[in-house]
Parts: structure tokens; sequence; C-alpha cells
């Protein structure tokens, strides 16, 4: 039986794409079955047919919590395995995440634990970097501190500004994602004591993507 992905963004939509490439190309055994956001114009959202749709405002809640628990039963209503955040820019409270624990996992654009929250190019550039990249974490409350499944690397290269970087990371995040999400729907990584655990084996580090594509130890 194919593994059943809800998928969690607020924007473009992009990574959502490649996971739903993935399937189309059989490359991924999976099924999108539901895309929920907090952006009721996010084109994300236009990529699955309206009734695999769910968006709302947050202020038309009369509370954080209140957003969050209408959220977290829809994506519960949609049976789920796996819910991916995929360029969702609203934080999750602790009961959402804790909820959905252990099958929660998040694309972040920086080599976590470097630049957790926003703007993370322009901070890569301003710090000096010379890598960068993204990372892909199981969530917890803690924002963007989860434990690191895998990550990708990209050179920050003289000249770069925040926009020049953003395309060379987001270039590799679709590859990283969907070559993670594959991993996740075989059953072959968990999580255990803050490490990943890889075919039952622990990682001392985060996954790492090839120039093929692949995740490799
Ligand atoms: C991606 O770069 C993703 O890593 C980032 O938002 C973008 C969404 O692009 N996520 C975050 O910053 C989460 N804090 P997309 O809508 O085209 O997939």
């Amino acid at each position: 039986m194919s593994a059943r992905i809800a998928v969690l963004a607020s924007g473009r939509g992009s990574n959502l794409q490649c996971l739903l490439d993935g399937i189309a190309a059989g490359q991924l055994d999976a099924d999108v079955v539901g895309v929920f956001s907090d952006k009721p114009a996010a084109a994300a959202l236009d990529k699955v047919p309206p009734e695999r749709r769910w968006a709302r405002t947050p202020k038309a809640f009369g509370s954080r919590d209140a957003f969050d628990a209408a959220l977290a039963d829809a994506v519960a209503a949609s049976m789920p395995d796996w819910i991916v955040c995929a360029g969702y820019m609203r934080i999750l409270g602790a009961g959402f995440v804790q909820r959905f624990a252990g099958r929660l996992v998040n694309i972040h654009p920086s080599l976590l634990p470097r630049h957790k929250g926003l703007h993370t190019h322009a901070r890569a550039i301003e710090a000096g970097d010379t890598e960068h990249g993204a990372s892909v974490h199981f969530v917890v409350p803690e924002l963007d501190a989860g434990t690191v499944i895998a990550q990708a690397r990209v050179p920050v290269l003289p000249g770069d500004d925040a926009d020049t970087l953003a395309a060379r990371v987001l270039a590799v995040e679709h590859p990283l994602l969907l070559a993670t999400v594959r991993l996740l729907v075989a059953g072959r990584v968990a999580e255990q004591d803050g490490r990943v655990r890889l075919d039952g084996q622990s990682l001392f580090n985060p996954l790492r993507l090839d120039s093929a594509g692949n995740l490799q130890p």
C-alpha cells in the first residue's frame, strides 16, 4: 500500500511539486492525501484536486491554539502516515507537534544547526559561510531544532546575494526532499535518542545528498 502523505505549505509549492513528480515517475510509492495551508492563496494548493485542499486564515480563529487544533484535526482526518512541512512558514504549536511526533518532518533552507528561523540565505552570506544548503529534520516544539535526517550542501560563491544563493539551495532541496521521503515511506529511517537510525544502524551525522541524488551515510 502506498504511504499516505500530508503536506503543509504556505507558498509556491515547488517542494510539494517535486514529491508529486516523484510519485508520477514511480520513484516514490506514496499518495499526497492532503495539502494544508495557513495561506488560502498559496499556489501550493492548486497542485492537488480541490477535495484534497485545506486552507484557513489563522486570523479567523480566536487563538493560535484554536488554529493549530483545527489544522491538526484536518490533517488527522486525512489519515496520513507522514506529514511533510514543505515551505510551511508558520510555527507549529507543541500540541500539534506532539500529536504527530515521529512522523512530522520539515525541510529547512540551511545546514542546521546553523541558521534556524528566517532569512537563512542572507544570514549565511553575512556570516561569511563558504558552504550552505538545506536540511530535512524531524519536527520538535523548539523551532528547527529536531534531529536532522539528511542534508544537501552547496558552495557560497563570491558575488552571491540572497536570491542567487536561494536558487542554488532550492535546486538541491528538491532531490533532497524526494530522497529523504523515499527512505521514510520505506520505513528505513527512524529516530532514537536524538540520532537518526538508517536500517537499524545509528548514524553520527545526517545523511548527505550526493551528486547523483542519492543519500549517503
Ligand atoms: C523552501 O526553500 C523551504 O526550504 C523554505 O521555504 C521554501 C519553500 O519553497 N522553508 C522554510 O523556510 C521553512 N522555515 P516552495 O514553496 O517552493 O517549496
